[in-house]
């Protein structure tokens, strides 16, 4: 089921300002976290994003999906192992801040290991877009949105 953004002000709010938790592995392929991406998933298309973490739909999960590609890759526990030193800066959005747009200075590309939906450990190098969408929605698992990182 599509869910509604941005979620409210207030209590809920809060959601995407903590810092959300690791999924045990061995619930990675159960029946809530597929419900969860379904939702993702719908989610960010209904919006036309090209990504979503889990605490923007109100839960406090290390999981997130990006859609730069041909299909939407799901990030589960993700862990950026390197960063590049060069560093480039970009307009942002987020579909939890409408009509925000602002520069955010990323790294040019990422390595990151992760868990997909199916429960297997995978390690990318990203460049361009994907890096971008992977530093911004890694960021909501921290709590942390990119108006916190604009460039004055
Ligand atoms: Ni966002």
């Amino acid at each position: 089921m599509a869910k509604k953004l941005p979620i409210e002000k207030g209590e809920k709010n809060k959601i995407l300002r903590r810092k959300s938790v690791e999924l045990a592995t061995e619930k990675i392929t159960s029946s809530e976290i597929k419900e969860l991406i379904g939702d993702i998933i719908k989610t960010m298309k209904e919006e036309k994003g090209v990504g979503l973490a889990a605490p923007q739909i109100g839960e406090n999960i290390r999981l997130f999906c990006v859609d730069t590609k041909e299909k939407p890759l799901i990030f589960i526990n993700p862990r950026i192992t390197k960063k590049s030193l060069g560093k480039e800066i970009a307009d942002e959005g987020c579909l939890s801040l409408p009509g925000v747009w602002g520069p955010v200075k990323r790294s040019k590309s990422v390595e990151v290991s992760f868990y997909n939906e199916q429960g297997i450990k995978i390690k990318i190098k990203a460049s361009g877009l994907l890096a971008r969408v992977i530093q911004h929605e890694y960021d909501h698992l921290d709590g942390i949105l990119f108006i916190d990182r604009l460039k004055k």
